[in-house]
């Protein structure tokens, strides 16, 4: 069976009230339209074609490299109407999945649940519903069944009887339609309706009237087929979104402290005894080994962080490499290029960037370590300062083996301290220091006895 997706995506969500185009908005972090391209990917389509309208050129650009087919429905009549743009460019013998550029979570075991109904009739024309029960059936269109239970139409709210009103069925607007009915139906659908629109629904009924068979597949979770038209709907995706991933994060071994209060902008990828306390948002790809540790209110993307790892409060880390049993925080920023082999220690207020730090070194306090290449059971004192940039170029700072750095140090780059060496404190360091060498380069204490400290004036 030839499978093509057809993604809906030309409307302009003006209820967003956004100069950004509705199917752009994200969720978790992704636009709603690459959710949608990825379900298609997920479910095997063998093309991909999207319609576009509002906003064509930006939705375009925003999936660059793409391989789907871009269809231009410059004036928005109807869903009919927008499938018909696509329609040229599939092939007659396909099955023709649609979907909609604005409900993003439908899962690909749904999709593929709609497909297999499908696929298993295609040697026949068909056409394949999902539908779903709402509580509240408010403005969709409804499933009308006959009295074998047949579907027989779909009746948009604003065309629906009081009766057709109370159905609680629902079309979710997906489905799935062999192309060749679909080539002979659109071109004969009319706008003579409450919205004066080409409706897609309207081939339900000529459906029934060629004698094509019409399947149902019912979606269980309403969410999955929900779409955003506003800025509320939009956040509620989101939190379903966010809750699903913390459900699928703790079935893996992760506990978390509260699964409202975690966000996954990307993917997150945990070992067993994972404890993420609250606030804690992951973007890109980032991966936490067993036993991993991350307090309260951390921001990581783009980070692999080894098992045993503790991230403490409020730590930033991004593009970075943290080894096993590494101790890393409170309030530690970690930029692309960090590299901690085992056992290294960051504390508070230390900001590492394109950095190789060795097994056991610590930099425990209000540190700025940059282009640095750090070997192992190095101690960086409280203050130490790479200076890694004049202003045009950057240069490398080499810190070797058992390397102690007294605090208060600013390393003048590029610079290379030898094994073992010892920098005393408060040291401006711009030359290079041999193994086992003690560098001292500061200012001489001088003391003057009998130093009369200026007075303040009484007060008035
Ligand atoms: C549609 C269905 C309705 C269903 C509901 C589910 C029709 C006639 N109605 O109604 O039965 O219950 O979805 O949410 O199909 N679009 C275009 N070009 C157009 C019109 C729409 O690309 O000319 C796109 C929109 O951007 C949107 C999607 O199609 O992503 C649905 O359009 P919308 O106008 O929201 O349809 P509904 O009236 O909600
Ligand atoms: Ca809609």
């Amino acid at each position: 069976m030839i499978l093509e997706v057809i993604i809906l995506a030309a409307g302009q969500g003006s209820r967003m009230r956004s100069t950004l185009p509705k199917v752009l908005h994200p969720v978790a972090g992704k636009s709603m339209l690459s959710h949608v391209i990825d379900l298609a990917t997920a479910v095997a389509s063998d093309k991909t074609h999207v319609v576009i309208g509002h906003g064509a050129d930006q939705v375009k650009s925003s999936i660059p490299n793409s391989t789907v087919q871009w269809a231009l429905q410059s004036e928005q009549k109807g869903t009919g109407h927008a499938v018909a743009q696509a329609l040229p460019a599939v092939s007659d013998d396909a099955q023709v999945l649609i979907l909609y550029g604005d409900v993003p979570l439908t899962t690909p075991e749904t999709i593929q649940k709609l497909v297999s109904t499908s696929a298993n009739k295609a040697n026949t024309e068909q056409v394949t519903l999902l539908t779903v029960e709402l509580d509240d059936p408010n403005g969709y269109g409804r499933i009308i069944r006959n009295n074998s239970d047949q579907v027989t139409a779909i009746v948009e709210q604003k065309d629906a009887s009081a009766a057709q009103l109370r159905i609680s069925e629902v079309n979710t607007g997906i489905m799935c339609v062999s192309a060749s009915a679909l080539k002979r139906w659109l071109p004969k659908l009319s706008d003579n309706n409450a919205q004066g629109e080409y409706y897609l629904t309207d081939i339900i009924a000529m459906a029934v009237s060629d004698g094509v068979a019409i399947h149902v597949c019912q979606a269980t979770e309403p969410m999955e087929v929900q779409g955003a038209n506003n800025r509320i709907q939009l956040e509620e995706l989101e939190r379903f979104y966010q809750r699903r991933y913390a459900d699928k994060l703790m079935l893996a071994g992760a506990s978390l402290a509260d699964a409202s209060r975690i966000d996954v902008r990307g993917s997150l990828t945990t070992g067993n005894d994972v404890y993420i306390d609250i606030n804690c948002v992951f973007e890109g790809e980032v991966t936490l080994g067993d036993g991993v540790r991350i307090g309260p209110n951390c921001h990581i993307s783009d980070t692999k962080i080894a098992s045993n790892a503790e991230i403490k409060a409020n730590s930033v880390l991004e593009g970075a490499v943290v080894g096993a049993d590494c101790s890393v925080g409170p309030f530690a920023r970690l930029r692309p290029g960090t590299i901690l082999a085992a056992e290294v220690k960051i504390g508070n207020f230390v900001e590492t960037k394109k950095a190789n730090i060795g097994i056991g070194s610590k930099v425990s306090h209000l540190s700025y370590i940059g282009d640095a290449e750090i070997g192992r059971d190095v101690n960086v004192g409280a203050g130490t300062i790479t200076c890694n940039y004049d202003g045009v170029n950057k240069y490398k700072t080499t810190l070797a083996d058992e390397v102690f750095v007294g605090s208060n140090t600013a390393l003048v780059a590029p610079v290379s301290v030898g094994k073992a060496a010892t920098i005393g404190a408060g040291s401006v360091i711009t030359g290079n220091i041999a193994d086992g060498e003690l560098a001292v380069a500061r200012s001489k204490q001088r003391n003057i006895s009998g130093w009369q400290r200026p007075k303040k004036l009484a007060r008035d």
